[in-house]
């Protein structure tokens, strides 16, 4: 199974940014115990964070070429704004699950929206990392429905 991981802008700070909302957890810790429990599973885990919205529809893109099979994605600010990201997850047609590390629903209202949760199989929001290894979980379990 290959598993593309892809965290939007401003999550290259965690660890450092707002941990009250984020915790204390760094990307790179998150990335590299995703890709450990991978690797117990026979899965291949592939992490990507950009802060700019067409590297991750780039990357979106290029999964559909490269055997991606499911889709862990936290499109962070972008969750709230992104059309564009939106349309390249239904165009490349790859299952996903959306990940928030904070109860969004707890906070601004501006965040209470998602372009995403619609078309996903499913949302995760405020287990902080612990929600990725969920997502990991599911996702090695996820068996698409047939055509
Ligand atoms: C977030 C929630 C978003 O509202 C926010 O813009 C983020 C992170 C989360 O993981 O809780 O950057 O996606």
């Amino acid at each position: 199974r290959n598993i593309l991981v892809l965290h939007g802008p401003n999550l290259n700070l965690l660890g450092s940014r707002e941990p009250q909302h984020y915790g204390a957890d760094t990307l790179e810790t998150i990335n590299s115990k995703l890709i450990e429990l991978g690797q117990q599973r026979a899965a291949r885990v592939d992490a990507f964070q950009s802060n700019r919205e067409y590297e991750l529809i780039d990357r979106i893109h290029a999964a559909r070429l490269d055997g991606t099979d499911f889709i862990i994605i936290n499109p962070a600010a972008f969750t709230h704004t992104s059309i564009a990201i939106r349309d390249a997850l239904a165009g490349v047609q790859i299952p996903f699950v959306e990940v928030h590390l904070s109860n969004v629903h707890a906070r601004e209202s501006f965040r209470h929206h998602s372009y995403f949760s619609d078309l996903a199989v499913g949302v995760i929001c405020g287990l902080g990392a612990f929600g990725y290894e969920c997502a990991l979980d599911f996702a090695l379990r996820f068996t698409p429905k047939a055509p």
